[in-house]
């Protein structure tokens, strides 16, 4: 759905990181956990594309989505005052798929908790199935949304680069230490591309399921340029592969099925 929001709160939450919420006249579909918005400022030429960004909460008339200022687009949303207009795409993707594991253990990094905190939120209270979030960020100063992830009731661990927070070192380092073998666990993971490989390699020791958002830089987030495709192979077994778009096939795969020697 095609859509325009005005924002009401454009506020820095930590270094170089920002919430964005948007409201609407028109109500907005509902979004599944893991599902992203193309945003887009209006009557500009440069940046001229869309930007993806995972859908931090959505209501009937609010969109919210968090990120981290890096580049063209993200520094001109840094700027937007609140009753400033964006355009906007939603919802966009797959998002992350349901599941009966016991044990769901979400693993981010950088800005890459943003996708997890609809899961956190929207899971099912009368279900025992436990829910934990292993996030690593460079430094203190970097660590963003781990008050809202507290309020849902979930177990959040803390990793630092630096040690200036929590665990000193990545937060795939926590894995093993909260996994406990015999309840049936899934992990899922968003953030930098090597980060996703480390988790994947780790459920793959494990015999665990494991399923990654990639954060694959995108044209269109529609399906039609096929600019954002990567390599997944039907049969895990075999090394024949095909490309696909992870804006409209992704962006969360199950990682048994990506090349990653790419
Ligand atoms: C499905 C999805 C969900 C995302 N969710 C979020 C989110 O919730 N919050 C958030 O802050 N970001 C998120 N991202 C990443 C976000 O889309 C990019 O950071 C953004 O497009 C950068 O735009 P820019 O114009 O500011 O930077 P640009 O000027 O386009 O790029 C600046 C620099 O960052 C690099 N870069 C740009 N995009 C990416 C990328 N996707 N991965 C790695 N390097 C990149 C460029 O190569 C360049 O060096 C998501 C991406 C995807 C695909
Ligand atoms: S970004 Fe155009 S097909 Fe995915």
């Amino acid at each position: 759905m095609y859509s325009t929001g005005i924002i009401v709160q454009n506020e820095r939450i930590a270094e170089l990181t920002f919430r964005l919420a948007l409201e609407t006249e028109e109500r907005l579909p509902l979004v599944n956990a893991g599902q992203f918005a193309m945003l887009r400022l209006p009557r500009r030429s440069d940046p001229l594309l869309g930007r993806p960004l995972a859908v931090y909460r959505c209501t009937e008339h609010r969109l919210e989505v968090v990120y981290l200022v890096v580049g063209k687009m993200t520094e001109r949303l840094a700027e937007q005052q609140n009753g400033n207009t964006l355009e906007f795409w939603l919802p966009l993707g797959n998002g992350f798929p349901e599941s009966t594991a016991e044990h769901t253990i979400m693993v981010a990094g950088g800005i890459g908790q943003t996708p997890f905190l609809m899961l956190a939120e929207k899971r099912d209270l009368q279900n025992p199935a436990r829910y934990t979030l292993l996030y690593g960020a460079r430094t203190k100063s970097r660590i963003a949304c781990m008050d809202d992830f507290r309020r849902t009731g979930i177990d959040v661990r803390i990793a630092t680069d630096d040690g200036s927070e929590g665990h000193h070192g990545f937060s795939t380092d926590l894995i093993e230490r909260v996994y406990r073998p015999g309840e049936s666990t899934r992990l899922l993971c968003c953030g930098p591309k090597p980060m996703l490989y480390v988790v994947f390699k780790i459920a793959e020791k494990l015999g665990l399921p494991c399923y990654v958002s990639l954060e694959t830089p995108m044209s269109c987030g529609l399906g039609i340029c096929y600019g954002c495709v990567v390599k997944y192979k039907d049969n895990p077994d075999t090394d024949e592969w095909d490309y696909r778009r992870t804006c409209k096939d992704g962006p969360v795969f199950n990682a048994y099925r990506l090349r990653w020697d790419d």
